[in-house]
């Protein structure tokens, strides 16, 4: 009996410890789990940014700032889950770092007359954080 609930207590100190340590492993926030693979995700950021770019360079497309501002916020938004795919810290700077100046390049078409220096800035301070990343983890 006496054995009985010491291994009862020990099951439930382990139950317990290691709900604690997974919550310490987890990915920022707590909880989400990303239900698509990084390769998925991937080739949706390499379609959002391709038409992006297409927008960025002609001036022509109708809806233009619209098309930059809800596909660069949709990229930040893949970067953003992408951060929860891997745990390590430079990995998920890269993907910060991306998600944060696809929200930059968003508010930029939001504008009426964007600024068209800093679309193109922009454009390849993303390139750059795609490139640092790959260069590492691709
Ligand atoms: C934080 C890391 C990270 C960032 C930032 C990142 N990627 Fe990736 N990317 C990866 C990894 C990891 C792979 C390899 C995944 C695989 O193929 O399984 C990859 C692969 C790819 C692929 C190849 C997919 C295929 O079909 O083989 C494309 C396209 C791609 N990334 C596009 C982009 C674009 C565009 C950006 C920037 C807008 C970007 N990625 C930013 C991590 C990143």
């Amino acid at each position: 009996m006496r054995n009985a609930t010491l291994s009862f207590i020990l099951l439930v100190g382990c139950v317990f410890c290691f709900a604690i340590a997974s919550r310490g492993v987890s990915a920022p926030g707590g909880g989400f789990k990303p239900v698509s693979s990084v390769h998925s995700l991937m080739n949706g950021q390499g379609m959002m940014f391709k038409q992006i770019r297409t927008a960025i360079q002609n001036k022509n497309t109708p809806e233009r700032g619209e098309v930059i501002e809800h596909l660069s916020e949709v990229l930040a938004e893949l970067s953003n889950v992408n951060m929860y795919q891997k745990d390590a810290a430079d990995y998920q700077g890269w993907a910060k770092t991306l998600r944060d100046t696809a929200l930059e390049l968003a508010e930029e078409g939001e504008v009426k007359t964007p600024d068209e220096d800093r679309l193109k800035k922009l454009v390849g301070e993303i390139k750059s954080a795609c490139g640092a990343c790959h260069d590492k983890y691709q």
